[in-house]
């Protein structure tokens, strides 16, 4: 039987040079020097995560993403929070931008008709800052980072020898 080579994919944005630079910027002082945190240039948020894909779903999902129909948008990154189960520092919003959602639930629902299993679960909107975070952050810090968003990508996550390696496949302009 032919075996069927998988990547895995997710939808992303990327941050804009300024956005970018605020996020790498606002990492709270304690946690300098620890856990693993995410290099300036593979900072982004995640859209909606495809997880294994095989070429003919991609095919697919590509030409059903070039039908979304979405406007630019502007998201504001407000705080810096912690996820205790998996110890990940991230940076989000108090407020999710409708555009974003609705970019979410097209995608959603454009991958679901290629065929892909994509979560049920809530779509939580996070950038991680930080994996294997030390102890505890039960505050959330207020952070306020504008980011404008003129752009979605397609991209692979892909193992190299320095860690997971995250290449853009295409990318779809907001209009
Ligand atoms: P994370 O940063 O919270 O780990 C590439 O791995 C991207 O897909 C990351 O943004 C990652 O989120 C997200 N991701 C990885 N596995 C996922 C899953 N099972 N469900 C949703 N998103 C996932």
């Amino acid at each position: 039987m032919e075996r069927v080579v998988t990547e895995r994919l997710f939808f992303a944005l990327w941050p804009d040079a300024a956005a970018r630079a605020a996020l790498q910027a606002c990492m709270p002082r304690r946690t300098r020097g620890t856990g693993r945190p995410t290099p300036e240039e593979k900072l982004h948020l995640t859209v909606l995560f495809l997880g294994r894909t095989t070429p003919e779903a991609r095919r697919c999902v590509e030409s059903a993403a070039g039908t979304v129909h979405c406007r630019p948008f502007t998201m504001q990154f407000t705080r810096i929070g912690y996820f205790p189960r998996s110890r990940v520092l991230w940076a989000g919003m108090a407020e999710v931008p409708e555009t974003l959602v609705a970019l979410h639930e097209a995608l959603r629902s454009a991958a679901r008709s290629c065929g892909c299993e994509v979560e049920t679960r809530a779509y939580s909107p996070h950038i991680t800052l930080l994996r294997d975070a030390p102890g505890r952050f039960p505050a959330p810090e207020a952070v306020e980072i504008p980011w404008h968003v003129r752009d979605f990508a397609l991209v692979a996550s892909r193992t190299s020898a320095g860690g997971a390696r995250y290449d853009t496949l295409r990318t779809w302009p907001l209009q």
